[in-house]
């Protein structure tokens, strides 16, 4: 029996935070042993609002390294750059033409990112998860780790793959594309804000102090953790709505503590925040610390970051290439010779 598969991927917009990780690449890590495994830096996703060329090549490859760095084993994975494998753009294209204009008008990421750039909306952001749906069909995905907040992207790839795709193209015996099911893990599927624990912890929020980014140095970790919004009651608890920050940061701290989330409440039922913010802040730096060393040797060393992409690449663009194909013939296109 092959081993089911996995397709996840990070979009290269600034620095990655404690969200992504704990959200989605913790996840990834744990998968590549039971899994098929192929995680991709979304470079493609990441033009869909404004974006800095002279900064795009570099923040992909941090990303990348990232993914290393955190536990992604080239030996046990593929990792490759999403717009190196043009499979993607082309079956973006092929699933737009089948694809409902209202399907994509709903999307709340779409209503939402769109608010804030006005009038200048392109048509890549409407696009988005499309081009998401190709990334992840491409691959035959049986699962995709994501966070909470990419659940209805996911129910659109299955809309288009079942509906659209093989109810049209295929046959029960022959369906076209395999439909993927998300894997959204309750622990750290929607870490908050450190500013706000009703809005989530997002890249592209201008406030810096909101999120702890994996590369934060110690002292800023301490520092933005210091300034996190608290409540005035002593003892912290998990589940009470009235206080949503104090449960993201417990929860970030049975995470990050490694100690489960039972145990600190326990720990934690009647401690003041004086006493609180300076245990979290330790365990963060002490997780991130490894991701932290990982990543500036690969940084310093670039040949083995350019060697794992080159091979991921390989890897990705052989299968990709292969279930494009399939999609060309069930949709009835001249064969390439
Ligand atoms: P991106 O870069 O916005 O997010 C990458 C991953 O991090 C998760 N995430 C979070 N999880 C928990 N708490 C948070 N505050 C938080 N913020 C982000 C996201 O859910 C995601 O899993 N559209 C995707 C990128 C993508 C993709 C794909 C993912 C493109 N093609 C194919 C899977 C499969 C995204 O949200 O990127």
């Amino acid at each position: 029996m092959p081993r089911p598969r996995v397709l996840s991927g990070v979009q290269p917009t600034g620095a990655l935070h404690l969200g992504n990780w704990l959200g989605a690449i913790r996840n990834w890590v744990e998968l590549q042993d039971t899994h098929d495994t192929y995680v991709c830096v979304v470079d493609l996703h990441a033009i869909t609002v404004p974006h800095d060329p002279s900064q795009l090549a570099a923040d992909t490859r941090s990303t990348a390294a990232l993914y290393l760095a955190c536990g992604m084993d080239p030996k046990r994975c593929s990792i490759f750059i999403q717009s190196q494998v043009a499979a993607h753009s082309e079956l973006c294209w092929l699933l737009n033409c089948v694809t409902p204009l209202n399907w994509l008008e709903r999307m709340i990421q779409f209503k939402e990112k769109s608010v804030k750039q006005g009038d200048n909306v392109s048509v890549g952001l409407l696009d988005y998860p499309v081009l998401m749906a190709a990334d992840i069909l491409l691959y035959d995905a049986d699962l995709v780790p994501v966070g909470e907040d990419q659940k209805q992207h996911l129910e659109l790839a299955r809309d288009i793959a079942q509906q659209r795709i093989n109810a049209r193209f295929g046959s029960k015996e022959n369906p076209v594309l395999n439909v993927p099911k998300p894997l959204i893990l309750k622990e750290g599927a929607r870490v908050m804000s450190l500013t706000d624990g009703r809005s989530k912890m997002s890249k592209s929020d201008p406030n810096e102090g909101s999120r702890i980014t994996l590369l934060d140095p110690p002292e800023l970790i301490t520092k933005k953790i210091k300034r996190a919004k608290t409540d005035p009651e002593r003892g912290l608890e998990f589940g009470n709505p009235d206080r949503p920050e104090t449960d993201n940061l417990l929860g970030l701290y049975a995470i990050l503590s490694g100690q489960g989330r039972d145990s600190v409440a326990t720990q934690c039922a009647d401690m003041g925040w004086g006493q609180f913010k300076p245990l979290l802040a330790e365990a963060a730096v002490a997780a991130l610390e490894p991701i932290q060393g990982r990543y500036k040797e690969l940084i310093d060393h670039p040949e083995e970051l350019d060697l794992v992409l080159e091979q991921g690449r390989q890897k990705a663009e052989a299968v990709a290439n292969a279930t494009l194909n399939r999609v060309r013939q069930a949709l009835g296109f001249a064969s390439r010779t």
